[in-house]
């Protein structure tokens, strides 16, 4: 007997038989792009849903879903999708639609009506002149500009596992360890958003704002230390906050960059907890900042050393997914053209299967800076391709396919070191993914020809 799984925000109903698969194995094998960052393991809770009718015909939570909704204090109709098992009609809302989304999950984790102190590292970013350039514009435009501003560098943040803090006036705050991780993966992460976001700012100018005629420049001060987290404020309207002293440091460090003239200003404490000899500085400063008594060692942030493998990925994804569908019809053409053998395994429409695939690789270059998380999910991915008849030997044609498009996608907007990182990448998910799906053979047989 046939039941149905109504999508309501998309307006679509599936029809499954009670064969045991979870409501994430419904949408994925129907073509519904549904985060599942842990690859269904329970852990992530990207793939959270609202049960709107039905709920009575979902399986009973299991371990790792009690223990997810407990902490984040769900109310019952919130289920995890990889976990619930429906046996008749569903109507679910998927609750995350996109990866941009995922790091802000973390700030549920934080207390409420009072405050824990966590290791963090923080950025401020503000544009330059902004007040010049307020009353130089009108208000329309200056809404425009600053959606544009907040949208294209708030995404290195959340790229790198950072907390979009707030926005105050023309400024961008972004938190990096609010639900943990060490003191050099927070710090790793705040200078990897920093220069993502130069990067991204420099894009802006390049497109959208040249249009309107307008440079925008920016200063970014970082800062590493201990700071409380929680929700606050009066029972009605509590608010997530950071509080404490480096937090008003990181804010002066930025007002530094004025003075000092210099992009990118970092405080000694986040070089102290970083591989210094990865990074590039440039001059140093003795910086008496206000309302503090001593004067703080500052240094000018240029850049790696050498390539950064996450940074090149972030910097290229927008504009390789900025037209999913057209990535996804190169390459499947390619693949189709190089190995027209595999076109018979694909069952699903193709524009399906290109947006699942598309909503997957931006998902991965979000989900590098949570590895344990990705990892699972691609273990996951390879062991349905083995459902799918997809041999070993199949991943260099998808792997050279891949990367013949970014090529021709990316066009100019490439350099040698972006198709380097997506040559590694792509290395690192065929592993993880053959890893669970494809045991290695005996040491004495052969692997597959790859
Ligand atoms: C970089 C490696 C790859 C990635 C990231 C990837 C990604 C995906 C994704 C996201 C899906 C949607 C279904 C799901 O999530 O389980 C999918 C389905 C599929 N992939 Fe891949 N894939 C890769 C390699 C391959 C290879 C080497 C083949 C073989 C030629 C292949 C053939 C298929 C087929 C046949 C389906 C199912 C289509 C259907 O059900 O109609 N994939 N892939
Ligand atoms: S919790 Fe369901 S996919 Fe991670």
């Amino acid at each position: 007997m046939e039941h149905q799984i109504t999508y309501t925000a998309i307006n679509r109903q599936v029809a499954f038989k009670n064969t045991g698969q979870t409501l994430l194995d419904i949408s994925i094998g129907n073509g519904i792009p549904h985060l599942h960052e842990c690859g269904g393991n329970g852990v992530c809770t990207t793939c959270r849903v609202r049960v709107l009718d039905g709920i009575q015909n979902l399986s009973p939570k299991t371990a790792f879903e009690q223990s997810s909704c407990h902490a984040r204090k769900w109310d019952p109709s919130i289920r995890l999708a990889c976990q619930a098992r429906p046996k008749g009609d569903v109507t679910i809302q998927r609750l995350i639609w996109s990866s941009g989304e995922v790091n802000n999950l973390q700030k549920e984790l934080a207390p409420e009506g009072r405050a824990e102190e966590r290791p963090i590292a923080i950025i401020f970013c503000d544009i330059r002149n902004f007040t010049n350039l307020s009353s130089h514009n009108l208000n329309f435009d200056i809404a425009y500009m600053l959606n544009k501003f907040y949208t294209a560098l708030g995404e290195p943040i959340l790229m790198n596992n950072g907390v979009i803090y707030q926005y105050v006036g023309d400024e961008i705050i972004g938190v990096f360890g609010t639900s943990g991780g060490t003191a050099r993966k927070n710090c790793e992460d705040a200078i990897r958003a920093a220069l993502g976001m130069q990067y991204a700012l420099d894009t802006l100018n390049r497109t959208d704002l040249k249009d309107i005629q307008v440079k925008l420049k920016s200063g970014i001060g970082i800062n590493f230390g201990t700071a409380f987290i929680g929700h606050l404020g009066h029972p009605t309207h509590k608010q997530f906050s950071v509080i404490g002293d480096p937090v008003n440091v990181a804010s002066r460090i930025q007002d530094e960059t004025k003075a000092t003239q210099t992009n990118i200003l970092v405080s000694e404490t986040i070089l102290e907890n970083v591989d210094r000899e990865t990074i590039l500085t440039g001059r140093s400063f003795h910086s008496k900042l206000a309302g503090k008594d001593n004067p703080v060692h500052l240094h000018e942030l240029l850049g790696f050393k050498n390539m950064d493998l996450q940074l090149e990925l972030q910097a290229s994804m927008n504009t390789m997914l900025e037209d999913e569908d057209q990535f996804a019809a190169i390459f499947y053409e390619k693949v189709f053209a190089e190995a027209p053998f595999v076109r018979a395994l694909f069952r699903k429409n193709m524009t399906d299967q290109g947006r699942l695939l598309t909503h997957m690789l931006g998902g991965i270059v979000y989900s590098l800076s949570r590895p344990e998380h990705l990892k699972r999910g691609l273990a996951r991915l390879g062991q349905n391709h083995v459902q799918y008849g997809v041999k070993a030997a199949y991943y260099p044609i998808i792997k050279k396919a891949m990367l013949e498009t970014i090529d021709e996608v990316l066009g100019e907007n490439k350099t040698p070191q972006t198709l380097q990182a997506w040559h590694t990448a792509l290395d690192f998910v065929i592993d993880a993914m053959k890893s669970q799906a494809h045991p290695p053979a005996h040491p004495m047989q052969k692997e597959p020809v790859n």
